[in-house]
């Protein structure tokens, strides 16, 4: 059984997609949810769902990046994770961090990849005039928002379509497709997958 590490910022909507995936004969199972604050919502819905949870604050490290990721690894580390999915955490992870987990640390970004690495992706699309938007998984590598696909949803845009109404119908597809990547990548599967 593969052990699954995840990492969030906020209220951890697609953590918790992935944590309900986890039963049954999927080959893996939640070892940990950790967060960069106390406060991020979804480390009480971890904990309700029966997760190991723990944070590590960032505030505390005040621009020292390395201390800050040398903490973050030791917590994760300490639970033996095989795989580490990085969903909806939004600090910049440098080399040093990347490195240690490479070929095993999986991001999902909400934007159909390699267009809008980055924030804001949403409204990017929309003053681009694009007509379909989307989310990707990747393997995470030391370039932001960068590494080999491992899965992708399309949305429609729709006229009047807003930033924040254009983000739910993505949000729905990252819900769907994290967990179907995680679960194949959990099998040794890197095939990539069109939803
Ligand atoms: C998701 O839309 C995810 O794709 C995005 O943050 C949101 C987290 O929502 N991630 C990024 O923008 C990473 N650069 P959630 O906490 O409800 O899963």
């Amino acid at each position: 059984m593969k052990r699954v590490a995840i990492l969030i910022s906020g209220g951890g909507s697609n953590m918790v997609k992935l944590v309900e995936s986890m039963t049954g004969d999927h080959p893996a199972r939640p070892c940990l949810v950790l967060a960069n604050s106390e406060d991020a919502g979804g480390l009480k819905k971890a904990g309700e769902m029966g997760v190991a949870t723990a944070w590590v604050d960032h505030k505390h490290f005040k621009g020292d990046r390395e201390a800050f990721e040398k903490q973050l690894i030791s917590v994760v580390d300490a639970q033996k994770p095989d795989i580490i999915c990085l969903a909806g955490f939004m600090r910049i992870l440098t080399p040093f961090f990347i490195n240690h987990y490479e070929g095993r640390m999986l991001n999902i970004h909400p934007s159909l990849l390699p267009k809008y690495r980055g924030l804001h992706t949403h409204k990017r699309a929309l003053e681009a005039g694009d007509t379909e938007a989307g989310c990707t998984v990747h393997e995470a590598t030391a370039e932001l928002d960068d590494g080999p696909i491992l899965g992708q949803a399309q949305v429609p845009i729709e006229p009047g379509d807003t930033p924040e109404t254009l983000a739910a119908r993505v949000l729905k597809k990252e819900h769907q497709l994290y967990p179907a990547v995680l679960r194949r990548f959990a099998e040794g599967n890197r095939k990539r997958i069109e939803l």
